[in-house]
């Protein structure tokens, strides 16, 4: 959308919540804007002088951006998994760094200095990384309003949090998908916030189920007023790795702006956008894009990317959550809020009065990597990024590949309609010469459709095929099967963990189990590993008579 047709938020402050609005300026913080001015003499603030912090400065080597090759066949200049595989493990003779310092006080004004960033300083973030930001979201998002506002939070789990906080009262309900992130839900239920599951396909929520919900809904039945908050992870959704077309975008967008309906996006995976899983013999390789930062890869980078809900959001009332926590470093704890500037207000008030801002050496380190690379060079490195874990999700599935029959079938209902799924059923398989006492069987053990985006595959069990199956039974067999797996040392994510409303009785489901398999970060041999003993244990399960 060119900058013109951009529209202003429209008013939704009737969203925030009673507490939200209860909240007051700080009052420090509130002189905040007064320290700033050239030539003001503060006596007003309890500033430690930046004399006495211990640091004078902080220096880093830095990976460069162009670490990780953008196709498998092409060699990375760092640590690529075939290094990890058959290199030295931490084969730091490898990698190709850049030395960067952080002084205390800087010879070039304006450059990142440690004496403001490790001052007491704005909840919105440092001035270098607002400036960061802002070009990046206005470049890879183009949020359809023109008055959007950033503000810096200790990642998405803060995020939320804080969304939650601002936007709900208890004894609402917030929109969700069926399954979905835990930790979203715990940080909300305590509060007597609970969760609405939406059923998902292969695209994620369902806007026909949505606006069902919402059409029908009854406060009194339902005991709860229609909810006015969703929370939804688009990309790589955690747990059923399922990504969201444009089109379902414009659609639950629209559905929102009906029913006046606040759109959380907590989009962690968003740069892990994986592409197409296709079988090892079926791959080919792709022609070596290059290599080096530039403005032109940049762009024509961000153009394959899905858009962010940000980019219909012609309302204001998207907030959209994102993170370093999957393309720098989790343990940074940064991340941003995008949002309507009367949102992001509330929001820095309920920051300022809990971490203050997140922390001033993290700030300093990413200000100064991001810098350093430059905005090209920021989108080289998410590049590579992308390239190493589709690495890893096709040396997963192409694990399985080896370990059982995949027989493809079209899903046609349940969380991968849509999709292409494959079913896995046991292989004859040969060792020293002999049968193994697994004999080849139809029966469907587990299935999953490999994901296009994220770290996570979904395997939905099929415990109706297990020889004591017995209607009612599949959390029994499901943690019987996890806890065996635990046994023989391989640790899954047990799938009743990820359902939004555990309580809920869902006919879909009865007859499976599920596990969330994150192939983000073992290394290729241990990966190889552990499916060969899943394929070990889930065999004797399936043969089992109890
Ligand atoms: C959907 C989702 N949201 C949030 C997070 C946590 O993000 P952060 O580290 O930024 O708090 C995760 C991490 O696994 C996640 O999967």
């Amino acid at each position: 959308m060119s900058v013109e047709k951009r529209t202003q938020s429209i008013d939704l402050s009737h969203h925030l919540s009673e507490l939200s609005k209860a909240r007051l300026t700080s009052p420090l913080k509130g002189l905040m804007k007064y320290f700033n001015q050239p030539g003001i003499l503060s006596l007003a603030g309890g500033l430690p002088s930046p004399a006495y912090f211990p640091v004078s400065d902080i220096s880093a080597n830095v990976l460069v951006p162009e670490s990780f090759a953008l196709t498998p066949t092409e060699s990375s200049t760092s640590l690529s998994w075939l290094w990890k595989l058959f290199g030295t493990s931490h084969n730091a003779t490898k990698e190709r760094t850049q030395a960067v310092t952080i002084p205390k006080y800087p010879a070039i004004k304006g450059d990142i200095s440690l004496a403001d960033s490790l001052q007491y300083g704005p909840a919105v973030a440092q001035a270098q990384l607002q400036d960061f930001l802002k070009h990046f979201i206005s470049e890879v998002y183009r949020p359809a309003f023109r008055d959007w506002t950033v503000l810096i939070d200790t990642g998405n789990t803060d995020g939320w949090s804080r969304a939650v906080m601002t936007l709900c009262n208890p004894g609402e309900g917030v929109l969700c998908e069926e399954w979905t992130y835990p930790s979203a839900m715990a940080s909300m239920i305590p509060f007597n916030i609970l969760p609405v599951p939406v059923a998902m396909d292969g695209l994620g929520m369902k806007s026909d189920d949505l606006e069902n919900l919402l059409s029908r809904w009854d406060p009194v039945s339902r005991q709860m007023p229609r909810p006015h908050v969703m929370y939804i992870v688009p990309v790589g959704q955690n747990p059923s790795g399922s990504t969201m077309s444009v089109a379902r975008k414009k659609q639950i967008y629209d559905i929102c702006v009906k029913y006046d309906v606040i759109i959380v996006e907590d989009d962690p995976y968003y740069f892990l956008q994986l592409g197409m899983y296709a079988f090892k013999d079926d791959r080919s390789p792709s022609a070596t894009p290059s290599g080096k930062p530039s403005a032109d890869e940049s762009k024509r980078y961000v153009s394959t990317l899905t858009p962010s809900f940000l980019n219909f959001d012609y309302e204001g009332r998207v907030i959209r959550l994102d993170t370093f926590s999957k393309t720098i470093a989790p343990g940074s704890r940064l991340g941003w809020f995008t949002c309507n500037p009367v949102f992001a207000e509330r929001l820095e008030r309920q920051g300022e009065t809990s971490a203050q801002s997140p922390c001033g050496f993290g700030q300093a380190v990413i200000t100064k990597i991001l810098t350093h690379w430059t905005y090209d060079g920021y989108i080289r490195w998410l590049r590579g990024l992308r390239t190493e874990y589709q690495q890893r999700r096709d040396f997963f599935i192409d694990c399985l590949a080896e370990e059982f029959h995949l027989h493809a079938v079209p899903a046609v209902a349940g969380v991968w309609e849509g999709c292409i799924m494959y079913q896995a059923s046991s292989k004859v398989k040969k060792s020293t010469g002999m049968t193994e006492k697994y004999s080849a069987q139809n029966r469907t053990m587990f299935s999953f459709v490999p994901p296009v985006a994220g770290m996570f595959v979904w395997m939905r069990l099929h415990l109706d095929q297990h020889p004591s199956f017995a209607p009612g039974d599949r959390d029994t067999l499901e943690t019987k099967l996890w806890t065996k797996l635990g046994e023989n040392g391989v640790l899954f994510g047990p799938g009743w963990m990820f359902a939004a409303n555990a309580m809920a009785e869902d006919p879909d489901h009865n007859d499976s189990g599920h596990f969330r398999i994150s192939f983000s970060n073992v290394e290729f041999a241990d990966l190889k590993k552990a499916v060969t003993i899943f394929g070990r244990v889930i065999r004797e399960f399936f043969q089992e008579d109890l």
